[in-house]
């Protein structure tokens, strides 16, 4: 059995299918069943990683789990883990953690380093998947998208090499169910760097209009960006778009080195979600 928590998250979820589609048995854990809307071939759990009371039963039987970062609670999962025989696990981690610095770069850095850190000391398998810039990051446009014409952003010549999440899933799954991954901290981005005007230009694409962006002041975004997502955070990713101006983003192979198929490209993506953005 293989626990798969951050089951309804964008990554997560596609880690239960392609478990499921891989012939393997799969728990789900959720903080709410009802609303989690997981493919029925899984058994979905309820289970809080932030209450360590609701682990015990989510990991009876399980031999290897999908780990999301939700900061302190890597501790306690472990040692339930460990309790339940759980023998390897897979954290979807962030291509931010710096593994020579010895204070982490930014938060978003220093919240992973540390769960890795703890994994790293359980002596359990580990397999630590790092990837870039999500290529659903563009789900941040979808409002402005539904709505018009046009995107209006800080940083348009900003670069990143987005990564589809089904790629991010399938190397976790690969990490999952066969051997070799061991002790890797797999770098993984999508097939090619675009500047976040491509990226806008791409989604108008498969929605099946033109769409452009438009440049706002840095402030004005990072105004509307904290009524959502906490101050350090949003100064964190505004810095490192600051800094991708210019610049093409990191591409890496790993995806295909690990999975076998290239990583598949961000027009990809944008026409399997088209539909969301129309
Ligand atoms: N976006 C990027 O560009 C990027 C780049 C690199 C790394 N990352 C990292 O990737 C992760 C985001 O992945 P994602 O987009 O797949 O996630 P997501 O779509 O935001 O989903 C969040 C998931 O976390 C679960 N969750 C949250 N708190 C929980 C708790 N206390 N106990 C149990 N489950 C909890 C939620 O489950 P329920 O609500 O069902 O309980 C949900 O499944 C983050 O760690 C982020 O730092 C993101």
């Amino acid at each position: 059995m293989i626990l798969v928590t951050g089951a309804t998250g964008n990554v997560g979820r596609n880690v239960v299918e392609q478990l499921l589609a891989a012939g393997q048995q799969v728990r789900a854990l959720t903080r709410d069943p009802d609303r989690a809307s997981l493919p029925p071939g899984a058994e979905v759990v309820r289970g809080d990683l932030s209450e360590p009371g609701t682990l015990p039963p989510a990991l009876q039987g399980v031999t290897a789990a999908f780990l999301y970062a939700v900061p302190g609670t890597a501790p306690a999962f472990l040692k339930a883990a460990k309790d339940a025989g759980v023998r390897r696990v897979v954290l979807l981690s962030s291509i931010a953690v710096d593994d020579d610095a010895e204070v982490q770069p930014n938060p978003i850095a220093a919240l992973h380093a540390v769960i890795e850190d703890t994994i790293e000391e359980s002596g359990l398998e580990r397999t630590f998947i790092r990837p870039g810039a999500f290529a659903t990051n563009a789900y941040q446009w979808q409002g402005q998208v539904k709505t018009g014409d046009v995107v209006r952003l800080p940083f348009g010549q900003a670069a990143t090499a987005p990564i589809h999440e089904a790629d991010i899933a399938a190397v976790g799954v690969q990490a999952l169910i066969s051997d070799g991954h061991d002790g890797a901290r797999y770098q993984l981005t999508g097939p090619r760097s675009l500047t976040l005007s491509d990226q806008v230009r791409i989604v108008g694409e498969a929605a099946g209009r033109p769409l452009r962006l438009e440049e706002v002041p840095p402030e004005v975004a990072r105004q509307a960006m904290i009524q959502r997502v906490p101050e350090e955070i949003v100064d964190t990713l505004m810095d490192l778009q600051a800094r991708s101006v210019g610049r093409e983003a990191l591409v890496t192979h790993t995806v295909e080195k690990v999975t076998g198929r290239p990583a598949r490209t961000f027009a990809q993506w944008a026409a399997d979600h088209a539909d969301d953005f129309r």
